[in-house]
């Protein structure tokens, strides 16, 4: 018997949350959005489970693991609300779903580089995976120095009436780049003013960023020549 049951999301307290957003979505619609969030959460952990056996085999049958570690996560219904209408789309379920594809996520930090692009192939090469967009910012990085390989795929959710296709953003980076990526995020949070950031340190930290790339790759090459 499964003993831990999550509460499922309350219509009333989502209401009140929701009382600083504008044009907030009437409860007819809450409802539907409710029933969507359980649809994409059951996709995050089909995906999960992919992952987390991937890793379980690699961690029995052989002896390097190119995961180093998972984390994952559901955007709450108010910060995808609060999305929606930064970005102009339509606060309604069907827009939503349209529109936004990191409604369910999942981060996998792998050991060296190479290791990102296995874990993507042993992925998307799974039966019932389908690639529906890909960002590759390891070879294209941003102008801030972010380098990750972003996913989403497409993973059918057994309901009881039947399959639904449900898309998950799967962001794939070394243990390097996460550590970059999340410092970076930090400080962009501490400073008010975006542009302070940019301004006086973007080239630093980009510079940072192709440092530890240079490492990464480095490392790798060593690593190779061990086995
Ligand atoms: P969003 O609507 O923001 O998701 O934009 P998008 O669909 O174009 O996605 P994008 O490929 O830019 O990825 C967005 C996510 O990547 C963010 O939520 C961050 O987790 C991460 N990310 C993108 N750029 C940066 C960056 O410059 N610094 C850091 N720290 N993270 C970044
Ligand atoms: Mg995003």
């Amino acid at each position: 018997m499964i003993l831990e049951r999550p509460n499922a999301i309350n219509l009333k307290s989502l209401q009140t949350e929701l009382g600083d957003i504008e044009n907030r979505p009437n409860v007819e619609e809450l409802s539907k959005m409710i029933k969507m969030y359980q649809l994409y959460q059951a996709g995050e952990k089909e995906i999960s489970t992919k992952l987390e056996n991937l890793d379980s085999e690699f961690q029995v049958n052989f002896d390097y693991n190119p995961i180093h570690h998972m984390e994952s996560r559901m955007k709450r219904i108010p910060s995808l609300l609060k999305k929606a209408q930064r970005k102009g789309y339509e606060l309604t379920t069907e827009s939503i779903k349209a529109n936004i594809y990191d409604i369910a996520g999942i981060r996998v930090i792998t050991n060296y580089i190479d290791d990102i692009y296995k874990i993507e192939k042993m992925l998307t090469s799974q039966s019932d995976i389908t690639l529906l967009r890909r960002k590759d910012y390891l070879k294209h990085p941003k102008d801030s120095g972010y380098r990750s390989l972003h996913i989403v795929i497409k993973v059918p959710v057994f309901q009881s009436h039947g399959p639904i296709d449900v898309p998950v953003e799967v962001q794939i980076r070394t243990v390097g780049m996460d550590m970059w990526a999340s410092l970076e995020h930090k400080l962009r949070y501490k400073t008010d003013a975006d542009s302070k950031l940019v301004d006086k340190y973007g080239q630093q930290l980009k510079n940072y960023s192709d440092e530890l790339e240079n490492i990464e790759r480095g490392m790798q090459d060593i690593h190779k020549n061990l086995i």
